[in-house]
């Protein structure tokens, strides 16, 4: 401070005016400067590739698919497009075939689907594999649930998400492996979900439903340029995996089909979701990291994730959604370039009393939405547990939420902030936040938060014009 005082008493006669201009201009660029830095540093472990200990190949979100030295036809294993045939030992067969050889280790392999209708249960990946579907090709999801064993439930959830014990496993299913794609020229995988859907409305689902495409333990995966339909539950969903890139995807399901979740990074470190186009009946995408006190036990963080050029629609649920289930902790999240429309919410944080875990350096910028019901809004669950095991205790951590640069047009509600009574919901940055279309007496609703708000309309509620908050967040 002494040098700078005397640095500006040579240079210029420091009257309070000019004083006050100065430092008005510093903190207008250090604003600039702060916003224009654009993705964290960490975003290039992503781009650059490779993960914390730098052995793994490059992998990047904008990296090609690897070539693969021996590339098979699923009619080499039996295998029959008529959309009646089943094909799960053709699958099952030439997985197993490409395991046997040792593919994987001698230049790796590739399995394509031709055009035609391929109708199957559920079937297994191998490492440096590629699953390729022509255009025109069609996966079909096996009507009978026999065909979806059931499967032990994950170690963080403790149990089935939406029944006790196992769960019936996705369509197509990996565990453990590494350098997987499953790519193609905007082939189809279908789940037909329609029957899991009504077993789950008319009460008589005995196992939760599995997903459309599920990685467990998994390193160095792709997923592009395919048709992701009517996914019995969540569509895809990478759990315990790192390296993680999905991107040109379409992903659809009916607007009421029930969990049909878009994409779920969930206790996943480097994960890269971009240009992709959801409809789907429940969030587009989702960052979770556990359930309670399973959740909290395992302690697998999400961290590390980006989220761009997304878009799409779900009438009942956000574009994005942090939690609820977030007890091992979620990280490091970048949000960019979102385009909602005719949905509940955009931007959704969940979470509860019992999740424990934390919710730290999210930041969300340039949203654009329209007849979006609630544009942004933090929610507490309604008592949604694994078990009675849960510790009422265990409070989540929020803290560094950055969100900048949304407009929402015939919006319903100014943004909804309710933090969890107990817990830190702290640092929470708002900047260039306009939500139109509201009634004049619509208020921003907050509780248990505390941060700043600069620049939005409607003006923002006590909570976020803390001045305590105001340097964190300028210099965030
Ligand atoms: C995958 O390929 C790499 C080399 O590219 C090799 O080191 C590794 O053993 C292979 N893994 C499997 C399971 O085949
Ligand atoms: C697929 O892998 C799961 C475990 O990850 C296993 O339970 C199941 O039996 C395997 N299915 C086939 C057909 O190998
Ligand atoms: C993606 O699909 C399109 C349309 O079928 C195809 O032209 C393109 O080559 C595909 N890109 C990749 C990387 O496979
Ligand atoms: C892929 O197919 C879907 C469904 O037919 C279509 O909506 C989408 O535009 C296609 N994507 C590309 C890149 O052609
Ligand atoms: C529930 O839905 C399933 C799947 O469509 C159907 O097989 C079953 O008969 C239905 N049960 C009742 C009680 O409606
Ligand atoms: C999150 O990013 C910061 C730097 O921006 C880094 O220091 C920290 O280690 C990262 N956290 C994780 C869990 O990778
Ligand atoms: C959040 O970011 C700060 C500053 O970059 C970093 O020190 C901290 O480790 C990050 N938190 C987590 C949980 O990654
Ligand atoms: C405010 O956000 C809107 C929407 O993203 C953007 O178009 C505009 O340039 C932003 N204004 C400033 C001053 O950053
Ligand atoms: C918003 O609502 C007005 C009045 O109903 C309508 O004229 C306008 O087209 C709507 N705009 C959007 C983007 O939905």
């Amino acid at each position: 401070m002494d040098s700078d005082k005397s640095i500006l008493g040579t240079a210029i006669r420091p009257t309070w005016p000019s004083l006050l201009l100065l430092f008005t201009i510093m903190l207008v660029l250090s604003y600039q400067i702060s916003t224009m830095t654009g993705l964290p540093r960490w975003a290039g472990s992503v781009r650059g590739g490779g993960s914390e200990t730098g052995s793994v190949e490059p992998w990047s979100c904008s990296g090609d698919a690897p070539r693969r030295k021996v590339v098979m036809s699923i009619t080499d294993f039996g295998g029959v497009g008529d959309g009646t045939k089943s094909n799960t030992e053709a699958f099952r067969k030439a997985v197993q075939y490409m395991q046997q050889q040792r593919f994987g280790e001698r230049g790796g392999s590739q399995l394509n689907v031709p055009r035609g209708r391929w109708l199957t249960g559920s079937f297994n990946l191998t490492s440096n594999f590629t699953l390729f579907l022509q255009q025109g090709a069609v996966i079909l999801g096996s009507q009978d649930p026999k065909e979806w064993p059931v499967i032990e439930p994950l170690p963080s959830y403790g149990r089935g998400r939406e029944r006790l014990g196992g769960r019936h496993i996705s369509l197509i299913h990996g565990d453990g492996l590494t350098d997987v794609v499953i790519t193609g020229h905007n082939g189809t995988i279908d789940g037909q979900g329609n029957m899991w859907w009504e077993l789950w409305w008319n009460r008589t689902l005995q196992y939760t439903r599995g997903h459309l495409l599920e990685l467990m333990n998994s390193n160095n995966i792709l997923i592009s340029n395919l048709t992701f339909l009517n996914s019995p539950f969540w569509t895809i969903h990478p759990v315990y995996c790192s390296n993680v890139v999905i991107k040109d995807m379409t992903i659809l399901a009916p607007l009421n089909a029930p969990n049909t979740d878009g994409i779920d990074a969930d206790s996943c470190t480097n994960v890269c979701i971009e240009d992709c186009y959801i409809e789907s009946g429940d969030d587009l995408i989702a960052v979770k990291s556990g359930w309670d006190h399973y959740g909290i036990k395992m302690a697998r963080p999400s961290s590390n994730i980006i989220v761009r050029r997304v878009s799409g629609t779900t009438p009942t649920c956000s574009g994005v959604g942090i939690g609820s289930e977030m007890s091992g902790g979620i990280s490091n999240v970048t949000i960019e370039d979102l385009h909602v429309w005719n949905s509940a919410a955009g931007v959704r944080i969940k979470s509860d009393k019992g999740r424990g875990g934390y919710i730290e350096n999210v930041t969300i910028s340039n949203i654009r939405m329209e007849r979006v019901k609630t544009p942004i809004k933090f929610s507490r669950g309604a008592n949604d547990h694994p078990d009675k095991g849960w510790d009422p205790k265990a409070v989540p951590k929020v803290k560094g939420i950055f969100i900048r640069n949304v407009v929402s047009l015939n919006s319903t509600k100014a943004p909804v902030l309710k933090g969890v009574e107990g817990a830190s919901y702290e640092g929470i940055c708002l900047k260039n936040v306009t939500v139109l279309g509201l009634v004049a007496s619509a208020a921003w609703q907050c509780e248990f938060v505390s941060g700043f708000a600069n620049d939005v309309f409607p003006a923002p509620c006590p909570q976020l014009q803390d001045m305590s908050s105001f340097d964190w967040c300028q210099q965030h």
